[in-house]
């Protein structure tokens, strides 16, 4: 972590929890992280929930008087018109969302999502003014064979240009090893640093000197109360992406606890 960049814990709820259980999960919120609801300054880390899409506006009331910032999992393609079952951009962010996560390999896997359609969303979300997640990550053979950081860095040059105007504002970048995500195998904190500063030089030397110092990296695959202070204390690494373990509100506070901790 470097102090010119401010901290962030962004949850990715994935496809998971129902209206009751997220009533339930930001008042145990409220009661274990008071610092994050009221009148004072932010408090850091900053904390991002991504909920799913349809509860959105659900999270945007329960926490209207928080600091808690909120992002989609997903913005459509397409600017708006006949696109049965497509939500986008201009949605999401008239739901008062500041992020949305592009990227993850669940959707590259699961649901075509390719490095074209990848650049689509990142452009529709710039011009909503939401700021993109963008996730990268090598699968266990591509690591085993040594290529991990040639994997990524072309991950990153096939979006280079929406990247270029991402960087403009802010430019976000996920690191997320897949043979990490939901496993409970964590990557060694060393080996993310080792990325992180890796992608890191990319955004340097491929968009600006000036944006490379400025990106917000995050480590993400089995983030754990047990193990996110491992991350948060490497110099490239500013935050996390927390899949299972945000989805339980105490652990999250733990989390947060553990990364102010460091700070
Ligand atoms: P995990 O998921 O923390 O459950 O490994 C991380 C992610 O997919 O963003």
């Amino acid at each position: 972590m470097n102090s010119k960049r401010r901290p962030l814990l962004a949850a990715n709820w994935k496809q998971n929890l129902l209206w009751q259980d997220i009533e339930e999960y930001c008042e145990t919120l409220r009661a274990e992280m008071p610092e994050y609801f009221g009148e004072d300054e932010a408090p850091l880390p900053d904390l991002l929930i991504c909920p799913p899409l349809c509860y959105l506006g659900l999270l945007g009331a329960l926490l209207e008087d928080s600091h808690v910032l909120s992002g989609s999992q997903l913005v459509s393609t397409e600017d708006g018109g006949a696109f049965t079952g497509e939500v986008s951009a201009a949605m999401v962010a008239d739901l008062g969302c500041d992020y949305v996560i592009i990227g993850h390999s669940e959707r590259r896997q699961l649901f075509s999502d390719n490095e074209e359609r990848i650049s689509r969303r990142i452009q529709q979300a710039l011009e909503h003014d939401l700021l993109p997640i963008l996730c990268v990550g090598e699968d266990l053979e591509t690591r085993r064979g040594g290529s991990a950081g040639e994997y990524v860095q072309a991950q990153l040059a096939a979006q280079l240009e929406p990247l270029r105007t991402a960087a403009q504002q802010e430019l976000v970048i996920a690191y997320e090893p897949i043979w990490a995500i939901g496993t409970g195998e964590n990557a060694a904190a060393a080996d993310a640093q080792q990325m992180a500063a890796l992608i890191r030089g990319w955004i340097t030397s491929n968009i600006s000197a000036a944006a490379g110092e400025a990106a917000l990296l995050l480590y993400g695959g089995s983030v754990k109360p047990g193990n996110i202070s491992e991350y948060f204390t490497q110099p490239d690494i500013d935050g996390a992406l927390i899949g299972g373990a945000s989805l339980n509100p105490r652990d999250m506070a733990a989390m947060l606890r553990s990364c102010a901790g460091v700070l």
